[in-house]
């Protein structure tokens, strides 16, 4: 495969409360990824809508998702922060994406069967289409690495798939444009550390979710310090004190997502946090949590208040990445036009 600039993407939706799972499992590590890589973060309000949103809620979560790039630390003069519906490239990509894809391969996404559920017929088609915009995003921008939670991971192997299928489609074209041999790169998802799968403070075998009905299933950006002690300190855990090796936490659902959560708000492995509190009460090891969460959450949640109050500000910052982020796009997608044939204005 030819090299490819290295890119990041990711996006995240502006639906609900943002928590802990979103923060560990992507934002946090979108943060570290800005030392290594040219990144792209995006509030994705396409795929929002997939499911009804009331109109002026959707502009507020818009603002609040942006507010907490920034506030856990996405400098935004550094990488792209934008939101996708202001850079068109994202949407028209899709289309030509819908004639790439197949429908196997969509039938195939537990996430729309998740997210469905038994009404299936009464689902937006947008819903189905869900993950095919997904590839549009992380494509028009060629980009190589993805950060994402584990849940996500089904969605990249499409991503792959459809670029793999349009560089196989239009192989001819695209070596006679001067493409060499692919033009999309096959994308590296990287899920991972210890928390690419948070799970919910009620039920360790359950995600930690937005939509999860008990708000004492999560922690919460926003959520202030009471409220963050009051949830880990009711978090469902067995009887026995902490393993000492990370073997002892199988089978123990809650108690290793609780390591888990520790080892990543504080970027040590499980076998360190194990190797201080293995013998440790649950009680004890609750109150060494709350603080931790404390420290690390309370300044994050103080400073998205702090810019949400300010919403010409985010405007500003999503227009210039939207401006910068379009740059990138437009040639690209102006590229894909000439390889499936279209006859475009010059
Ligand atoms: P969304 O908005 O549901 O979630 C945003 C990010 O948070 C991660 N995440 C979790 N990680 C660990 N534990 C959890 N319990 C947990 N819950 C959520 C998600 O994996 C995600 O990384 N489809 C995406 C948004 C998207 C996107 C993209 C991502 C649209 N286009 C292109 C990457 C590239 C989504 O719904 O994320």
């Amino acid at each position: 495969m030819p090299a490819f600039k290295e890119l990041v993407f990711s996006g995240v939706q502006p639906t609900g409360n943002l928590h802990l799972g979103n923060y560990l499992g992507a934002i946090k590590r979108f943060v570290a990824m800005q030392a290594q890589f040219d990144c792209l973060y995006c509030v994705v309000d396409l795929h929002a809508i997939t499911v009804w949103q009331d109109p002026a809620e959707l502009t507020r979560q818009i603002r609040e998702v942006t507010a907490a790039f920034l506030a856990a630390g996405i400098d935004p003069a550094r990488s792209v922060v934008f939101n996708q519906s202001q850079v068109p490239q994202h949407a028209e990509l899709a289309w030509i994406f819908n004639c790439v894809a197949r429908l196997g391969w969509l039938n195939r996404m537990t996430q729309f069967k998740e997210k469905a559920g038994k009404d299936r017929e009464n689902a937006s088609i947008g819903l189905y289409d869900y993950p095919v915009l997904m590839a549009a995003d992380i494509l028009a921008y060629r980009a190589t690495h993805v950060p994402v939670g584990e849940d996500q991971k089904q969605h990249l192997e499409l991503t792959r798939d459809i670029a793999q299928k349009f560089n196989n489609d239009f192989a001819g074209a695209i070596q006679q444009q001067g493409h060499g041999e692919a033009f999309f790169p096959i994308t590296e998802p990287l899920i991972g550390g210890p928390a690419a799968r948070v799970m919910s403070l009620r039920d360790g075998t359950k995600k930690m979710s937005k939509s999860d009905p008990s708000d004492y299933s999560r922690i919460n950006l926003t959520d202030d310090s009471d409220g963050i002690a009051t949830k880990v300190r009711k978090a469902k855990t067995d009887a026995e004190p902490l393993p000492s090796e990370t073997a002892g936490l199988e089978k123990r659902p809650e108690a290793d997502n609780l390591v888990g959560i520790f080892a990543a708000l504080n970027d040590v492995s499980r076998e360190d946090v194990l190797r201080e509190y293995g013998g440790a009460q649950f009680s004890a090891f609750k109150g060494a949590l709350v603080d931790l969460a404390v420290a690390k959450l309370g300044p994050i949640g103080a400073e998205m208040k702090r810019l949400v109050a300010d919403p010409g500000h985010i405007d500003a910052v999503l227009a210039d990445g939207a401006a910068r982020a379009e740059a990138i796009a437009a040639p690209n997608i102006a590229a894909v036009k000439d390889i499936v044939g279209f006859v475009r204005r010059r």
